[in-house]
């Protein structure tokens, strides 16, 4: 198993087999032109390991300048702020001749106009005409130690061989390709690949049921699925080649399905199937040549925007566990497993092997984590750390500290960074800022360049001054932020723009303390995070309700110590006395389950003879918030209740339940 130590993506390869069309197996041959590459060890980073002093790297005729200063200029005059940084800090096929051209309120957002670029290239070809050596990915396997690291040179190889193959295929340059694998070099690869030919991909996560997937790869139109045969993750296989094969027989526009081996089990393959290794390997020329496209990334993530899995099919992954760091030359680690496996030290088992320095994670991984002793922590080296990171939902006090004190040993900035698939990158975080400025707990903070915080109560009108609460917008376009919904350009404008004209609202509520900084409360809508997955709760209601025995459900998120929230189910059962309520759950659970995913199955299920509706038929979630979470005792305004008597009904159902 560990012949690869010296970190050839040759030996992984040339260690498994390939099923071939015939049925038969033989060796992976796959690159067997490829020299073996002997890598140097290198500290390696999950974010960037170069750029640990921002400010001189941004370009050279903005070096010197202090955060307060580049962030002035970069609101006052973006213009110059973003074309002075994309001009040197991206290599362009042709340059741009206008920076912007964007008019807030009716979202059109435009960005660097007459200018062509391939965002592989940036992440690849430049770096392997100066150091093709360096290692750009180390995939952290499920087993520890037997990580296998792969160089900028041979990701660019196998990125190209991919390309070639999908155009073979007939996948040009505005076709969408869905992404159904594991987080594993090949994964990164088929990213990379779709980039370079024009294709626009949407990553899905390998975990999702075959309806969560066929309804991505249907809202997206892909012509292309490319998946393995099994995941492996905290050492269990997991078949995903079956959930591919039932999702794409409800989608006729998809002509393709390339599948990997991650493991070396045989997996039937059909009409529409080639094996991605095989078909590869045939391919004579490396190189392929790129399109000269600006790829927006937002495809089926935006688009879906409810329902995003950790690793790479999150956009955190996108940005910066693949693009991020590749476009700056760093080193990445593809982290295969689970926080605890084989036991709960393995992040730190892993830093200390890997000589890990910038480490960010998910707060519900943290909560999950500081149960266990710290001795899962302290028995590992952690001294190359500079730098932890938290994403995506508050991080309450408890996990900041104990990430900060335990992990970081009260040594490495903890940044807290707030931003969303929409806006493409980090938008408020501590560390925007010079070396050593304050950080205050818990908080996001500072605004990142180009951001502009306004905070707007309800009627629209911004709340000017500090220590206040409102909606969270942003006052002007920056280059990152999405340029609509795939399919639905009417949508984006619907749900971004309009609420708050002028404006782009983010559907978060925050906090400006005395001090001008931002403290994010969470999200306005009826939108849950179940350990860092974001779900729309009426996405898993659209699941119950299919059930033959439920009239109607309405689910709410309560907080939960680990995962952040989970879903509690309100569900109306038919009037049937012959009814068997504990059957019914259960298959509710079930159907929750493979419609959607186990996460998402809710703890909690409390049947109801009624839902609170107003008279327009809106259920009140409020309400059912305050009886799920006990505090009955300030319910606020009923009055707009078609019939208030239904919250006494609930509150008896509910203390039953308990
Ligand atoms: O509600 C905010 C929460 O997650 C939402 C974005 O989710 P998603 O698009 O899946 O994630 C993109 C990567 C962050 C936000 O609208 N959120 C994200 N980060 C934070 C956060 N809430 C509080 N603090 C954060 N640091």
């Amino acid at each position: 198993m560990a012949a690869h130590k010296n970190g050839s993506l040759i030996h992984i390869i040339n260690r498994a087999s390939v099923l071939f069309k015939n049925g038969s197996y033989r060796k992976r041959i796959l690159f067997t032109s490829l020299k073996p590459v002997q890598c140097q060890r290198r500290t390696v980073s999950s974010i960037g390991d170069r750029n640990t002093n921002l400010t001189p790297h941004l370009s050279s005729n903005l070096a010197g300048w202090s955060y307060k200063e580049l962030y002035e200029l970069s609101v006052k005059d973006s213009e110059t702020f973003w074309g002075s940084i994309a001009k040197e800090r991206l290599t362009w096929i042709k340059p741009f001749d206008q920076v912007r051209d964007c008019e807030i309120t009716s979202g059109k957002i435009n960005w660097f106009l007459g200018g062509q670029l391939n965002v592989s290239v940036n992440c690849l070809d430049v770096h392997v005409a100066k150091h093709p050596d360096r290692v750009a990915l180390v995939w952290e396997r499920d087993e520890p130690g037997t990580e296998v690291k792969v160089t900028y040179r041979e990701l660019l190889e196998t990125t190209c061989r991919l390309a070639n193959t999908l155009k073979r295929h007939g996948v040009n340059k505005g076709d969408r390709v869905a992404i159904y694998m594991p987080v594993s070099p090949i994964a990164v690869a088929a990213m990379l690949a779709c980039a370079r030919i024009g294709a626009v991909h949407t990553v899905v996560f390998a975990g999702f049921s075959s309806e969560a997937l066929a309804g991505r790869i249907q809202d997206a139109q892909c012509k292309a699925v490319i998946t393995c045969n099994q995941g492996v993750r905290g050492g269990r296989f997991i078949d995903l080649k079956p959930t591919v094969d039932a999702a794409v027989k409800n989608c006729p526009t998809v002509q393709h399905v390339f599948v990997a081996q991650r493991t070396t089990n045989p997996t039937p393959m059909g009409k529409l199937d080639i094996p991605l290794e095989e078909v590869i390997l045939v391919l004579h020329t490396f190189y392929c040549a790129m399109e000269e496209v600006i790829l927006s990334l937002s495809s089926g993530t935006s688009h879906t925007a409810l329902l995003n899995g950790p690793y790479i099919g999150w956009v955190t992954g996108h940005s910066y566990v693949v693009y991020g760091p590749l476009c700056n030359g760093a080193t990445t680690v593809l982290f295969e497993s689970t926080p605890v496996y084989p036991d709960p030290g393995r992040y730190w088992e892993t830093v200390q092997r890997l000589g890990i320095n910038q480490f960010y994670g998910a707060p519900t991984a943290i909560r999950l984590l500081l149960k266990y002793e710290e001795s899962w922590v302290k028995k590992y080296d952690r001294s190359s750390l500079k730098t932890l990171g938290s994403v995506g939902e508050p991080i309450n006090h408890e996990a900041w500290e104990w990430f900060y004190n335990v992990v970081g040993d009260g040594r490495c900035p903890l940044v807290d960074t707030w931003w969303q698939t929409e806006t493409g990158g980090v938008c408020i975080a501590p560390r925007p800022a010079e070396e050593g400025a304050e950080i205050v707990p818990a908080m996001a903070m500072r605004p990142f360049f180009g951001i502009q915080p306004v905070l707007m109560e309800e009627k629209g009108k911004p709340i000017s001054g500090n220590d206040v609460s409102g909606a969270l917008c942003i006052g002007q376009p920056w280059p990152g932020m999405a340029r609509t919904i795939f399919g639905d350009h009417k949508r984006f404008v619907d749900a971004y723009f309009k609420p708050y004209p002028g404006h782009y609202f983010t559907g978060d509520g925050a906090y400006r303390s005395k001090e001008g900084y931002y403290q994010i409360t969470g999200r306005m809508d009826d939108v849950i995070n179940i350990s860092g997955h974001r779900l729309g709760t009426a996405e898993i209601e659209d699941a119950l309700d299919e059930h033959p025995a439920v009239p109607e459900t309405a689910v709410i998120g309560i907080s939960h110590d680990i995962k952040g929230e989970v879903p509690f189910a309100f569900v109306v059962l038919k009037q049937d006395p012959s009814l068997n309520h504990t059957a019914v759950i259960k298959e509710l659970r079930g159907l929750v389950a493979t419609k959607i995913a186990k996460y998402a199955v809710p703890d909690h299920f409390l049947v109801v003879k009624r839902l609170p509706k107003t008279r327009s038929g809106k259920i009140m979630r409020r309400i059912l918030r305050k009886v799920a979470m006990e505090q009955t005792g300030d319910l606020g305004d009923v009055s707009t209740l078609d019939d208030p008597s239904v919250v006494t009904e609930i509150i008896k159902a509910h203390a039953q339940y308990k």
